[in-house]
């Protein structure tokens, strides 16, 4: 099939088959690395992304459910407008060791703040719950979820 959606604010239109999952088509068809793949059934959250704005695994998608998509991928994060209090937030209280769960969680906590502005540790972990960290480090992801929340009130980015 041709596929024609947006990634990251651009146009995309390529040829693959309906089956085709979103982390192959990001990753092998248009060598876009930064979303993870790891359990590949829906359970860790490695492969976050954003669907039209709402947190979705990239693992689960297939070519055929994205036709006209505004899809968005860690390596749009600064252009969103919670993207650099979510970094900045997370790299400040060091929130990862190796970093492999870092794109899903910076993905599912711009979906929450967009959603909840006001969300607090409460409301993060609850946003966090389809995110494994293998390195279980998940005090540090919540110190930094709660910096770049401090940060997103401090700047009224709502
Ligand atoms: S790789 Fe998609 S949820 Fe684990
Ligand atoms: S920092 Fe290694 S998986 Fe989370």
């Amino acid at each position: 099939m041709t596929l024609d959606f947006t990634l990251n604010g651009k146009p995309v239109l390529l040829e693959c088959t309906a089956d085709t999952r979103l982390t192959d088509i990001l990753r092998e068809h248009l060598a876009r690395t930064a979303t993870k793949l790891a359990c590949g059934i829906g359970r860790c959250g490695a492969c976050s992304v954003l669907i039209n704005g709402r947190l979705a695994n990239a693992c689960l998608l297939m070519a055929f459910q994205l036709e006209g998509a505004d899809i968005m991928t860690v390596e749009g994060l600064l252009a969103h407008p919670l993207g650099q209090a979510v970094r900045e937030g997370l790299a400040e209280e060091n929130a990862f060791q190796c970093g492999y769960c870092a794109p899903g969680v910076s993905l599912a906590l711009v979906a929450l703040f967009a959603e909840q502005p006001d969300a607090g540790e409460r409301e993060i972990r609850a946003g966090l719950e389809g995110n494994l960290c293998r390195c279980t480090g998940y005090h540090s992801i919540i110190r930094g979820a709660l910096n770049a929340a401090s940060r997103i009130r401090t700047a009224q980015l709502r």
